[in-house]
């Protein structure tokens, strides 16, 4: 079974038995296991002195300490001196179907150097951060690799952020130069963004220049010495073609990207350049077993993790060829995506659950008018997926019969932890499967002890990896303070899941995220699995709403189908479900009908705006920037408490 080693990118391990072995063997002696894939996937101008310093208990951690690499060098230069310099990396689709740009290896080197000369010509340095703040172009991964170049630390802020948003994630790292566009096309729509840029430079003193990129053509403000376009810099007579890289020290950042707090504060998780690089293609194989012929779709946005670690890092260190596309999944209908995958045969196709279950609402009828046959591979990130959404992944995208990767890892992790690869694929809907070789994942109650099968409880690593990141910025200490006081010399993910008989892991969702009934902790994960179990439901929401006897009751927000009646029959049917799937203290209190539900652009459910709603702490709902149509807010105020109890 199995393709053979010699058509993959990499090596690449096929069958069952060999991953068990060497899961173990990655377990008893990590740290030559990774000196092992240290020295197949990256190239070094220097080895390293020792591979890991440190542990869970320790102030700081170091991997490959006294090792030079370029990140850059190890995407491009080393592919082309292969000879693979014509292959294609990047095919770039525009939300508009005649917008396209294909780079090959050699173009797209050449772009890189360009553009990080241009860089080191407006004064940035080693060291030095870089806010990257662009809808999804070409020039999003230019600039990032343009960076890696010269050894400056990007840090790309999502194009859908605010200008205060983006002002505190300049100002937390210390930003010297922001990249930006003129604006963004958004579902037909012109979104400006270097508007936003200027009022962020308003508030952060630390920026000293900006560079445009002229996307929409929408008119702007530039303000002399400190604006410039660039395509104007970039044709310059003094930019020339080569930028030769720097050899920076692996342990040394190579990016910062924010994620979101449990306070709301965002945190600036920091990776390093040699341990983060190794582990986003070392995890790119394992799980995507990526070879030489893939076109490999992430539907994910550069402004997050996704994008980093599998449209840049991992499959472009590993040779591959990417797709980037701008737009979202449902314009100008719901058929897009599979047009891209017919138009380019894309291999492989990783997206996000609520991606899935956006276009689920149109049926397969969108899909059937596109030949996906090149597809072989199907992943999924982002959030636990739902079963009957898993399904009809598999039914439809899949045609009954591709494997589905259920990968789980976070912004703190650098690349895949748990997945089940494709190779020893088995069918279990809804679970992650296995940690990947070099991760010691383990379950653990509130006292530690290792959990009993199928029984849930913390989910910990609890041994170093090198994906994992550097620390957060500015704060040398916080992996330990932050993700390793809980159970001392452990890193607590934050997520609660369990694993059953066969060793599987079940992610059942963030810590954060749970309702305290009568002193039950209760997963609203859980609770909303068993809703969506529900044939008349299509999407739901759970929350805690607070009570003055029990603490807290169970609120739910649920999206039905199309066709089915809203009756308060069927309120109590739901009630009588979660009942019998989770128990009668998960029964919801409240159930709301929502037409829709309050979402990230990317896909993830804004909680905080229901819980809110829920509580009747209408106030201040913060920062909605990242929210993808603001107008459910009012029509969940009013639509709030269609109670039957
Ligand atoms: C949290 C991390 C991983 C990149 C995108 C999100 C949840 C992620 C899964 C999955 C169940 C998942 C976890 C995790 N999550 N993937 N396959 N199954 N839950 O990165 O914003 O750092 O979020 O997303 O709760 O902790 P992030």
């Amino acid at each position: 079974m199995g393709p053979k080693n010699a058509e993959r990118s990499g090596g690449g391990f096929a069958r069952a038995a060999d991953y068990r072995q060497e899961y173990a063997k990655s377990l008893r002696d990590p740290n030559s296991y990774w000196a092992t894939r240290a020295n197949e996937l990256v190239t070094w101008y220097r080895k390293w002195d020792s591979v890991l310093c440190g542990d869970f208990l320790s102030d700081s951690i170091s991997w490959f300490s006294g090792a030079l690499l370029n990140a850059s060098y190890n995407c491009l230069d080393r592919h082309i001196e292969k000879g693979d310099g014509e292959k294609t990396a990047l095919i770039w689709q525009g939300e508009d179907e005649s917008d396209t740009k294909i780079f090959t290896y050699r173009s797209l080197h050449k772009e890189v150097c360009r553009f990080a000369n241009l860089l080191k010509k407006r004064g940035v340095g080693q060291g030095d951060c870089v806010t990257v703040y662009l809808p999804m172009i070409p020039e999003m991964v230019i600039s990032v690799l343009a960076c890696a170049r010269i050894g400056a630390v990007h840090c790309v802020v999502f194009s859908g952020f605010s200008a205060t948003s983006l002002a505190k994630r300049i100002v937390d790292c210390n930003a010297h130069l922001l990249i930006t566009a003129d604006a963004a096309f958004r579902a037909g729509r012109v979104i400006p963004m270097k508007a936003n840029a200027d009022e962020a430079f308003d508030e952060a003193p630390s920026l000293n220049a900006c560079i445009v990129v002229r996307r929409t053509g929408k008119e702007v403000s530039m303000k002399p010495g400190r604006d410039f376009f660039w395509h104007e810099e970039i044709s310059a007579d003094d930019i020339t073609d080569y930028c030769s890289p720097a050899k920076m020290q692996a342990d040394t950042p190579l990016y910062v990207l924010y994620t979101s707090g449990a306070t709301g504060d965002p945190k600036g998780v920091v990776h390093r350049t040699g341990g983060y690089l190794l582990y986003a293609m070392h995890s790119c194989q394992w799980v995507f077993d990526l070879k030489k012929n893939d076109i490999f779709w992430c539907t994910a946005d550069c402004g997050w993790i996704t994008g980093h670690t599998y449209m840049i890092y991992g499959p472009l260190g590993l040779g591959g060829t990417v797709l980037m596309y701008e737009g979202i999944p449902l314009y100008p209908g719901p058929g897009r995506f599979w047009e891209i995958v017919e138009k380019y045969k894309v291999s492989i196709f990783y997206t996000a659950p609520a991606v899935i279950r956006a276009l689920m609402r149109y049926g397969p009828e969108p899909i059937s008018q596109h030949d996906i046959s090149s597809l072989r591979l199907l992943g999924s990130v982002g959030e636990p997926i739902n079963p009957d959404v898993w399904r009809w992944y598999h039914k439809y995208v899949g045609s009954g019969s591709l494997p589905i990767v259920d990968t789980w890892w976070q912004t703190e992790a650098g690349g895949v932890m748990i997945a089940p690869l494709p190779s020893m694929y088995l069918e279990k809907p809804g679970s992650a499967a296995q940690p990947l070789p070099g991760i010691d994942a383990a379950i653990l109650d509130w006292h530690g002890q290792e959990a009993p099968a199928d029984e849930s409880g913390q989910l910990v690593i609890r041994h170093p990896w090198p994906g994992m990141l550097k620390n957060l910025f500015g704060k040398a200490d916080s992996v330990r303070k932050e993700y390793c006081s809980r159970f001392p010399g452990v890193f607590n993910t934050g997520d609660r899941a369990r694993r059953d008989a066969d060793g599987d892991f079940w992610i059942v969702g963030r810590t954060d995220d749970a309702v305290n009934v009568c002193g039950n902790r209760l997963d609203t994960v859980e609770i909303e699995s068993a809703l969506l179990r529900h044939p008349a439901v299509l999407e739901a929401a759970v929350v805690g709403m607070p009570h003055p006897d029990k603490g807290e009751v169970v609120y739910a927000y649920v999206t039905i189908r199309e066709g089915c009646s809203k009756s308060s029959q069927l309120l109590e049917d739901l009630r009588r479900h979660v009942r019998g799937e989770v128990g009668p203290v998960a029964s919801p209190h409240v159930i709301q009908y929502a037409a829709a539900l309050p979402k990230t652009r990317s896909g993830k459910i804004i909680r905080r705006i229901l819980r809110q709603i829920a509580s009747d702490d209408l106030g201040d709902f913060g920062d909605l920037t990242t929210l993808a149509d603001p107008s459910v807010i009012p029509d969940l105020i009013e639509g709030k408490r269609v109670e039957v109890e």
